[in-house]
């Protein structure tokens, strides 16, 4: 079987968020994520539309963080205006990387992980937590679609 028509060959959308940026954390991801071995496929800097966010966060819509939550990932409240974004490719690529990610909320996050090291919980009642990755492979594909478009994708 061709890599490419294995199932768990995949690819999974990270985003460095403006906090990740603003307290120069970058490198410091990169090199926690080199631990997958995993391929870049696509790297950019872009700043987020007030749309391309609400459209990245649309199942949390309703929740009531979902104003606050779509400021951050602006940078509003960071006032560093943009993200990272990046697409690694290899076996696993959504599982590996949601692990040294961590859980969502940094608290319960283990501390080794990028969340438990550096995120933290906003008085608002925000989880800060530096990192976005893909939760699974349907959210993936449709993350990669928003941020990337094919010819930025070089697998
Ligand atoms: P979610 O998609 O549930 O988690 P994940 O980022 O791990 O896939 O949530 C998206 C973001 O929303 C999360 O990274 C931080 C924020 N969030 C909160 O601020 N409070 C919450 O209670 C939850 C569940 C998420």
């Amino acid at each position: 079987m061709s890599k490419k028509n294995d199932s768990s060959f995949q690819q999974t959308l990270v985003l460095i968020k403006p906090d990740g940026l603003k307290k120069s954390l970058t490198g410091n991801i990169l090199t926690r994520l080199s631990e997958t071995k995993l391929n870049i496929v696509g790297a950019r800097v872009t700043k987020v539309s007030r749309k391309l966010a609400e459209n990245h966060y649309y199942h949390l819509r309703e929740k009531p963080f979902y104003p606050e939550l779509i400021l951050y990932l602006q940078g509003k409240i960071h006032k560093k205006e943009k993200i990272l974004a990046l697409v690694y490719e290899g076996k696993n690529a959504i599982k590996k990387v949601r692990q040294i990610a961590g859980a969502t909320n940094p608290e319960e996050a283990t501390p080794t992980s990028i969340r438990g090291s550096y995120g933290r919980i906003t008085t608002k009642g925000v989880y800060e937590n530096v990192i976005h990755a893909s939760s699974n492979e349907k959210e993936a594909q449709r993350e990669i679609k928003l941020w990337f478009k094919p010819n930025e994708i070089i697998s």
